[in-house]
């Protein structure tokens, strides 16, 4: 480890913009998160950017089966994505998109770099096309009978019978599973990287010394492979970045998605000040690591690297590979309820639970990780509700009642509290390992001491003898400092709990360093309950609910509609909608989605930033009618304050339509 102040960048794998985040993504998330807040808790720079994966084929075709574009669905899935991490606690500094002007910019630089330094190279392919879509089709879009089992219905790469791979060609009977139709063989020029100019490079990464012992043995099987050549090419219609100089040529998604952690990082210091090339020049002395599963090894230790390498950037110090997620020691299963979607989770139960259920699990390697859902619950109730919670339930009590919530002025057992402390380097030294389980381990050992360390001096008792008051008080005040240092070196995993232990505290938990001085002669916060005991009825509740939303709603992947809760007429009567003369429309400066609307609605003149600047030029809309809420709260935003909502319908981007023609109506009528 480097000593002193280290400069850390992390990312976690960019989840696809076509689907909800789910519990499987939630173990890399946390598990990066975790790391994030432990190296912020030493003192060092540490920095968790990242993105929505947005390209490819399959964003693409769920957009069109949605109706919609594809820009409307990444916008629309990156707020939920991010929704559910901020309620996840997740404390990223950064989230973008790998569909962004950044992001495109350094995909093109790369490119460009790689192809002067003669990485590239153009060949023509034959690939099965799909004459009814017009389009060619990824080997996942091509279904036919296994060439060495029989298997009916089968990918084009692979069969899940019996596991072989092979050609999309050596298929018998393709179908494309777009149209349905037979496919044909069709020639187009594609771009390819010869990774195999970058093997000594990649070796010498490889044993660098900073990599994971499975990530080593997965690259020496490849090498011993060949590394073959990489195809970067899609051809139209794709959605993605368009290649200079061609007409209908695309980078695949996998070209630009590792490149977005560049694209997210980039934006993040033009907005911070801090200099990107700090960071990404070959000889940096910034650590940059890579979180990401199992199954994407290849691309993150061979592609990306060598992309590196060949642009002339750094590369990696580590890429960490963590397992799968199973549920109750299986494959997460939508029918058994056990494909839980983030949402669905944190509508029944809190995220400090499942942060600290993963934590408990979580090792360095790449073994699967069970959530079993009976073990969950007991861990969780009685490890942080029985154990941690405890040692500050029992002590704020009588400092409360008795004390007027001071603590003493010194700790009777310093020596203990002094064990405590010097806990810390092996409990660092496990989270900076990603040994998160056994940092765990450690502190419910400590935890387990201080509830003794109460049993043994018995305050409850104590505090019947009229003399004996101060020694009460110096006990508690033991305890909690106890539980202070504990809470501190569980943060990372338990941010929520810790925030509410903060306040209860009077001192808000942070840097470890902190704790070389107790909390002594001040006074500490009336004690709200920080963590209640997880009821298992909520747990039956979520996988019913999962269970339910995830029935089979016919052959799309389509999401069930989900509506709000079911208001009555009168409900809808309380929303004042009024027609609006648009007297003035502006752009806003720094915003790119929004208008500055100003309204007539007969009388009264009304300000209303409304996000429709992708379908209507400010001089369009002047003079025109709309429908608004008239009676909705005006809510100030960042750059200025709402004084209403106007209604728009349609799928997003250019086509949404907020207009009435003009048709006689008056500004200010109330619509029924
Ligand atoms: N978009 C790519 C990653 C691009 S990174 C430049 C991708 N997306 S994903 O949504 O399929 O997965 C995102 C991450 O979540 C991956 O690291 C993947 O391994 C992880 N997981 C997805 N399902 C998982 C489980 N069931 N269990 C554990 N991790 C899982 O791959
Ligand atoms: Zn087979």
């Amino acid at each position: 480890m480097t000593e002193g102040k280290r400069r850390i960048l992390l990312t976690s794998a960019l989840p696809y913009a076509n689907g909800a985040i789910h519990l499987g993504h939630m173990l890399e998330y946390i598990q990066t998160d975790i790391w994030a807040r432990f190296q912020r808790a030493q003192g060092h720079e540490c920095y968790f950017a990242w993105a929505d994966d947005a390209h490819g084929t399959p964003i693409m075709l769920s957009a069109q089966q949605q109706g919609v574009s594809p820009e409307a669905l990444i916008e629309r899935m990156n707020e939920e994505h991010q929704r559910d991490f901020r309620d996840f606690g997740l404390s990223y500094d950064h989230y973008s998109s790998t569909h962004g002007a950044a992001n495109r910019e350094l995909v093109e630089t790369i490119f460009e770099r790689l192809q002067a330094g003669g990485y590239v190279e153009q060949r023509t392919i034959s690939q099965y096309y799909d004459e009814q879509e017009g389009m060619f089709l990824p080997d996942r879009f091509i279904r036919g009978t296994c060439p060495r089992c029989g298997t009916a219905d089968q990918y084009g790469d692979s069969c899940e019978a019996c596991g072989g791979t092979y050609a999309p060609t050596d298929l018998h009977e393709p179908r494309s599973a777009v149209s349905g139709t037979t496919p044909v063989l069709r020639e187009s020029e594609h771009f390819f990287v010869r990774l195999g100019a970058f093997e000594e490079r990649l070796q010498a990464w490889m044993n660098s010394g900073t990599m994971q012992p499975e990530v080593v043995n997965k690259m020496r099987e490849w090498f011993t492979e060949g590394l073959r050549d990489w195809d970067i090419t899609r051809d139209a219609p794709y959605f993605g970045f368009r290649i200079p100089g061609t007409e209908d040529k695309y980078f695949y998604v996998w070209v630009d998605a590792p490149i977005g952690y560049l694209g997210s990082f980039r934006e993040f210091c033009d907005a911070e000040g801090l200099n990107f090339d700090d960071w990404w020049r070959p000889d940096s002395e910034t650590e940059v690591y890579h979180f990401i599963g199992k199954d994407i090894m290849y691309f993150h230790t061979l592609f990306w690297p060598a992309m590196l390498m060949g642009a002339g950037f750094r590369t990696p110090t580590a890429v960490y590979a963590h397992g799968f997620l199973t549920v109750d020691g299986t494959k997460m299963s939508k029918s058994r309820g056990t494909f839980i979607m983030a949402r669905t989770y944190l509508d029944h139960l809190e995220p400090d639970c499942l942060r600290y259920y993963f934590g408990a699990k979580l090792g360095p390697g790449t073994g699967d990780i069970d959530l079993n859902l009976d073990d969950f619950v007991a861990r969780v109730n009685s490890d942080l509700v029985g154990k941690l919670v405890n040692i500050a339930a029992r002590c704020a009590g009588f400092i409360q009642r008795q004390f007027d919530n001071r603590v003493s002025d010194r700790l009777p057992d310093p020596e203990l509290y002094q064990r405590f402390l010097d806990a810390r380097p092996d409990i660092a030294a496990d989270y900076e390992g990603r040994n998160y389980q056994a940092a765990v381990r450690k502190i419910m050992q400590l935890a387990d001491e201080a509830n003794r360390y109460i049993d043994e001096h018995k305050p409850w008792q104590l505090i019947k003898q009229a003399d004996q008051a101060a020694r009460v008080q110096a006990i508690c005040t033991q305890g909690i400092n106890l539980f202070r240092v504990l809470v501190t070196l569980l943060a990372p995993t338990i941010p929520f709990t810790a925030a509410r232990a903060g306040a209860f505290l009077g001192h808000e938990v942070g840097p470890w360093s902190a704790l070389d001085t107790p909390l002594l002669d001040t006074a500490v916060r009336p004690f709200e309950p920080l963590m209640t005991r997880i009821d298992p009825r909520k747990v039956e509740a979520m996988i019913e609910n999962s269970r339910q939303s995830l029935k089979p709603a016919g052959e799309t992947d389509q999401p069930a509609l989900e509506l709000a809760e079911e208001i009555g007429i009168e409900d809808f009567m309380k929303v004042d909608l009024r027609i609006a003369r648009i007297t003035a429309a502006e752009t806003v400066a720094g915003a790119d989605k929004l208008l500055r609307l100003t309204l007539d609605i007969g009388g009264e003149t009304r300000t209303v930033f409304a996000g429709i600047k992708s379908a209507y030029q400010p001089d369009d809309l002047q003079g025109r009618l709309t429908v608004m809420v008239a009676n909705l709260a005006p809510r100030k935003m960042r750059f200025g304050v709402s004084e209403g909502m106007v209604l728009a319908a349609g799928p997003g981007g250019e086509d949404l339509f907020i207009l009435s023609p003009d048709d006689g109506a008056k500004p200010g009528q109330r619509v029924t």
